[in-house]
């Protein structure tokens, strides 16, 4: 006498054989998705972008010579608050009574530390040798850098210099933040 699988089985196994894959496929899905969450902080920018406090007005010469100073803010994600943490530096000058004037110091080429000379009173990027006036403008022409240095925003409150810190692309003769 044969006997032939009753239909019932058949539905029985495919019935654990779907709950075995997708048991599996739960358990490989939660966890990692478990990681992504855990790690989400690590992949947002930290903030940046608000004001910093880079000098006090009192620090500035009055004859317009600017001064190099580091910009330090706090680093904020969803963990920690970080404070104190360098994130670029700027050169302040005083303008006129109260007013300011703030560059990065980084060179709008390709990212190089721009140097100060108070004899020549220009800036000068040593890598491929731009040179800017004393407000950033270019001033030869034949410098490779494809824009002026970048003047960022300030304020002035009660003696104190806030800058809001920024950088911009490297190469490009537009001012896009990066
Ligand atoms: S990085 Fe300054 S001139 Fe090239």
């Amino acid at each position: 006498m044969t006997e032939n699988h009753p239909a019932p089985d058949r539905r029985n196994f495919l019935a654990k054989a779907a709950s075995i894959v997708i048991g599996g496929l739960i358990s490989i899905v939660a966890p990692v998705a478990g990681v992504f969450t855990f790690l989400d902080p690590l992949r947002r920018k930290s903030d940046t972008r608000g004001l910093v406090r880079v000098a006090s007005l009192a620090s500035l010469p009055s004859s317009g010579e600017p001064r190099k100073f580091p910009v330090l803010d706090t680093l904020v994600d969803a963990w920690n608050t970080t404070e104190n943490v360098p994130v670029g530096s700027v050169y302040v000058q005083k303008t006129e009574e109260g007013k300011v004037r703030v560059l990065n110091a980084v060179c709008p080429h390709l990212g190089c530390s721009v140097g100060y000379n108070a004899t020549s009173h220009g800036y000068f990027c040593p890598c491929h040798k731009s040179s800017f006036a004393v407000d950033g403008r270019i001033l030869d022409p034949k410098s490779p850098s494809p824009r002026a240095m970048d003047e960022l925003e300030s304020v002035v409150r009660d003696g104190e210099v806030w800058v809001k810190f920024q950088n911009f692309r490297k190469g490009s003769p537009d001012k896009i933040p990066v």
